[in-house]
């Protein structure tokens, strides 16, 4: 289901407190949206470098957890790896009965990595968009795609809370789609580690096969992406759909995409096998997750990163970026 602004009522929010923690990416723009539709908000923020420009931009950022304490429904914008911590040691001796967190990811609960006290409403607003948009198309009163869902509805109003919080931040102009935060953070999490992942091979196994035939470097990485022609196709599909902006392109461009399309199309795809095993053996059985909280994690993201640079394709972007 899509809510559309006339499913939503900003003034469901009554007389309630908005707290808004965290005014980074989404913090900053979510804060400044509510308050341009009339939401009186209080910013929660520890003192970093973040506390200045809430300041600046009228804010008066109070201690995370009196936040918490004063405002019934609160945003909860930090990012998910310190999100289990906060919650536990600042937001949950303030959080009481009746009132609502709003989570913009659902990455966290999906995962039953988050301790909410009993009786406190839990919702998602997730906008499919950087924070950054989240302003400027509020503004300009574009609006952005968002995922909307209830997942603890202890006071029996937490939809219409859900949508007065996802109006008032601009998110319910397109519409705001009905999801969970189990498939908010599926699709997100197989997005990053299923279709990016393969995009990234692809591009490799495609420069290697170029570069044998001995076309130069600079060539086939702007053919392939430096150019940012594939960022402008991408845009070109969102609006018109991947087949309806083909005819953009060359009649010659047209046939080869769809001649290429109809042989790979007609056998099995290789690439299947490992989706499949990402979403369910990774992603749903919340293995991922498990291996992403040690604390070793981040030592394997480094390695990862560095073994990554290794690839004869990195090697000769650095060379073509001068870089
Ligand atoms: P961010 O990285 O911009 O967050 C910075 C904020 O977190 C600052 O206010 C900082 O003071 C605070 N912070 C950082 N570490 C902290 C700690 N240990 N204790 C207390 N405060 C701390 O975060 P971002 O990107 O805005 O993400 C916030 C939420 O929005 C996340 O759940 C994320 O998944 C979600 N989201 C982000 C999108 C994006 O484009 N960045 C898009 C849609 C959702």
């Amino acid at each position: 289901r899509i809510y559309r602004e006339t499913d939503a009522d900003i003034a469901a929010l009554g007389e309630r407190t908005v707290g808004i923690i965290g005014y980074g990416n989404q913090g900053a723009a979510q804060a400044r949206n509510l308050r341009d539709s009339g939401v009186p908000v209080l910013v929660g923020n520890r003192a970093d470098e973040y506390f200045g420009p809430a300041a600046e931009a009228g804010f008066a950022p109070l201690p995370i957890a009196e936040v918490a304490d004063r405002a019934q429904v609160v945003l909860l914008l930090i990012p998910d790896e310190v999100q289990p911590e906060v919650c536990a040691e600042q937001l949950a001796p303030g959080l009481r009965a009746g009132d609502t967190l709003v989570l913009a990811s659902g990455y966290n609960w999906a995962f039953g990595l988050l301790e909410v006290p009993a009786g406190v409403d839990v919702v998602m607003v997730a906008p499919r968009m950087i924070g950054a948009a989240v302003r400027d198309r509020f503004v300009a009163r574009q609006g952005y795609p968002c995922f909307v869902s209830v997942e603890r509805d202890a006071s029996g109003s937490a939809w219409p809370t859900a949508l007065a919080i996802a109006a008032g931040i601009g998110a319910a102009v397109q519409g705001a789609i009905e999801s969970s935060a189990r498939e908010e953070a599926a699709l997100d999490l197989f997005t990053e580690q299923a279709i990016w992942p393969a995009i990234m091979d692809l591009l490799s196994a495609a420069y290697a096969v170029q570069r044998d035939v001995g076309f130069s470097d600079e060539a086939i990485l702007h053919e392939m992406y430096l150019s940012a022609e594939p960022a402008e196709v991408f845009a070109r599909a969102a609006e018109h759909g991947l087949l309806g902006q083909l005819p953009l392109h060359s009649r010659t461009s047209q046939y080869g995409q769809l001649r290429g399309l109809a042989e790979l199309g007609a056998r099995d795809n290789p690439l299947r096998e490992y989706f499949e095993r990402v979403l369910h053996q990774d992603i749903l059985s919340g293995a991922f997750a498990a291996e992403w909280s040690q604390p070793e994690a981040m030592a394997s993201l480094e390695r990862l990163r560095a073994a990554a640079q290794r690839d004869p394709l990195h090697h000769a972007e650095r060379e073509v970026r001068g870089s």
